[in-house]
């Protein structure tokens, strides 16, 4: 996460400033990495590797990652202090660059923490951007810090440098490499997703600045028509300390935007996370409690927030998520108990949008959250919006992020959530959709298994063909990143390589690209799945393809709720599906959703409905019902998916 040093706020005009020389990375074919830093002190020299502050650096024999020699790092006297290296002239701007280096502790040192981050200064502001997050270090062994960074703006200074938890503890580093493999150009030859969708909805996405560059910049224009900032409208971006606003990042994205015509849309102006410190401190400088006068504070901050962000922009910024995740569907008033909640109630919610409106008379204003698919989540944030509006509370629209997985949730349950906002007549729209191919938190893949990749394409059919049945009531969708090479999904909720968009790693155009523009094409030539292709010469035909799960979710006398899971174990896609099985006791299905049923004497058979016809391959589609029974409700043990038996 970005840290920004508080208080030095540049007035100076951002001129004289250095790009960077275009001459420091060699011309390289694409997809072979270029080294462009290597230090391994093994000549008995530091190789330009400094101290950040007095500290001693010298090359050392005691230990060595690699050949003989490292770097010990003595006489800290604080976290901060640590080898720092000048990166000025090797570094490009719009190149993400890979980061490794080996940290080890002094002999006797107790374990702590490392990490590595770069600084760069841009008219006398100096900026922090973590590149890998505390790890744990011993004197033991060697740990390796490994991370990419994309330097985005032009600097008079930049730097790397390995800092530890620990004030005092000496360390060695050895074996640093800045490396970045150039990418191929991107493909010019689609159709781009802003006309593919132009008569439905704006298509969005959340960016950081680097993403405004080369390849990046160049995708994002060619399919995008409207951008948000990922991160630097957010507060501890905009308003690091009281009253002193930091728009340099914003503005640079919002003159990219007006410079390539899309739209932007402000995210966001208060939330509970992202928040300085600051703003939750009393007038003598203690955490709030909620007494009055701290509510008063906290909503004038609030209120002088707004002023300045949205003020600042005016019409430059259209659409604001005034507030973001505020439902917490575990509490019986379904609020979210964040410090804003605690110290002014409802007020913060009412303050926010009013002020918004006051400031920007023509901006949309949106309440945004996560997870809003959940029925009980869907209906307490329906019900704010109904109670707030009833009030005169200037709610635009609704916004649902839609941070969904290869799995869930179903389309039908998304469905839901879509219709229970139309009768409000109110605006929605998706504002940070991604599609995990994880669904749960022990999975990590290597690399992406082709299936998966499918399924997700799949997927994102699927959720746009919602989109589009609803485009009436949404006027964009966004989604949380351009390209998979940069993904919150990485960190969150545990660190791990995630897939999550439309194009891969390298720029390149996936099947959930396809499964949005034209499903037809997925799995098809241009496809660039990563995974092998498996040849397969045999001729033997696959014992089952398929595997069903049958529960009963409860029962009472007499009637009893089915829930059946349907899996495709096969290779490819199954795009019409007719599931089959007989009751051994007599029960018969009464009401049936997620699919069409007939049932004659004990035999049943369920058929697709549109909108799940498809089983990607290793994906799954479920159902529900409604039955009778008399004297017993034994589970069918044989299914059959479109006449072969099934596992069950
Ligand atoms: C994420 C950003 O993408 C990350 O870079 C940052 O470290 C954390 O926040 N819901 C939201 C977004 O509303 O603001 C979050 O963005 C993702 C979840």
């Amino acid at each position: 996460m970005r840290r920004v040093l508080a208080g030095v706020l540049a007035t100076t005009v951002l001129a004289g400033l250095v790009t960077l020389a275009a001459h420091a990375s060699p011309r390289a074919a694409a997809d072979e990495p270029v080294v462009v830093v290597s230090s391994t002190f093994d000549d008995g020299t530091a190789q330009g590797w400094t101290s950040r502050a007095g500290e001693a650096v010298a090359p050392s024999t005691a230990v060595a990652h690699g050949g003989t020699h490292s770097l010990a790092v003595t006489g800290r006297e604080q976290s901060w202090q640590g080898p720092t290296l000048n990166l000025l002239e090797k570094a490009q701007k719009g190149i993400r660059y890979d980061l490794s280096v080996w940290v080890r502790l002094a002999a006797g040192e107790a374990p702590t923490q490392a990490r590595l981050s770069v600084e760069r200064r841009t008219g006398g502001t100096a900026s922090y951007d973590q590149v890998v997050g505390d790890t744990a270090v011993t004197a033991d062994g060697w740990a390796n810090l490994r991370g990419s960074y994309t330097l985005a703006a032009d600097v008079e200074f930049l730097a790397t440098y390995v800092e530890l938890s620990s004030a005092t503890a000496s360390l060695h580093i050895d074996d640093f490499s800045l490396s970045h493999t150039p990418l191929p150009p991107i493909q010019t030859d689609l159709p781009s997703l802003k006309d593919v969708l132009a008569d439905h909805f704006a298509v969005g996405a959340a960016v950081g600045n680097a993403e405004l560059l080369n390849n990046h910049g160049q995708l994002l224009a060619k399919h995008f028509d409207s951008i948000t900032p990922g991160n630097t409208l957010k507060w501890d971006a905009t308003e690091p300390t009281e009253g002193a606003f930091r728009f340099t990042d914003a503005e640079a994205l919002v003159s990219w935007a007006k410079a390539n015509g899309a739209a932007v849309r402000g995210h966001t102006l208060v939330w509970h996370q992202q928040t300085p410190a600051w703003v939750f401190k009393d007038a003598a400088g203690n955490d709030m409690t909620a007494t009055p006068e701290n509510k008063a504070l906290l909503l004038a901050r609030l209120e002088a927030h707004i002023r300045g962000v949205v003020g600042h922009f005016g019409d430059d910024i259209p659409v604001w998520d005034v507030v973001n995740e505020v439902i917490d569907e575990n509490q019986a008033d379904g609020l979210r108990r964040s410090k804003w909640f605690e110290i002014t109630g409802l007020d913060y919610l009412r303050t926010a949008f009013r002020v918004a409106r006051e400031v920007a008379p023509d901006a949309e204003l949106v309440i945004n959250d996560y997870n809003t698919n959940v029925p009980a989540k869907r209906d307490k944030l329906h019900d704010l919006v109904v109670r707030l509006r009833a009030e005169g509370v200037p709610i635009d629209a609704v916004g649902h992020q839609m941070h969904v997985n290869v799995q869930w949730p179903s389309v039908a349950e998304t469905e839901a959530m879509l219709a229970k906002f139309v009768p409000l007549g109110i605006d929605q729209q998706i504002t940070e959709m991604d599609v995990s191919i994880y669904t749960d938190d022990s999975q990590s893949y290597p690399t992406p298994p082709a299936e998966v990749l499918l399924a997700q394409a799949y997927r994102y059919r699927d959720f746009f063909e919602l989109y589009k049945k609803y485009s009436a009531n949404i006027s964009s969708v966004t989604l949380w990143g351009l390209a998979d090479d940069n993904t919150w999904l990485d960190s969150f909720p545990v660190t791990r390589k995630d897939h999550p968009l439309l194009f891969d790693t390298r720029l390149q155009a996936k099947d959930a690209y396809w499964g949005v523009v034209d499903p037809g094409r997925i799995g098809g030539p241009t496809s660039t799945t990563t995974t092998t292709t498996t040849t397969t010469t045999t001729t033997t035909v696959p014992p089952a393809t398929c595997a069903v799960a049958y529960a009963i979710g409860s029962q009472w006398q007499g009637g009893f709720q089915g829930e059946v899971r349907v899996t495709n174990r096969g290779n490819a896609p199954v795009t019409a599906w007719t599931l089959a099985w007989s009751f051994a006791d007599g029960q018969r299905v009464t009401q049936l959703w997620g699919g069409v049923h007939t049932q004659t004497g004990s035999a049943v058979s369920v058929r697709n409905a549109s909108w799940n016809s498809t089983i990607a391959p290793g994906g799954s589609v479920s159902f529900g019902f409604l039955g009778s029974w008399t004297g017993a409700n034994g589970k069918p043990t044989a299914f059959t998916l479109n006449g072969v038996g099934c596992q069950s």
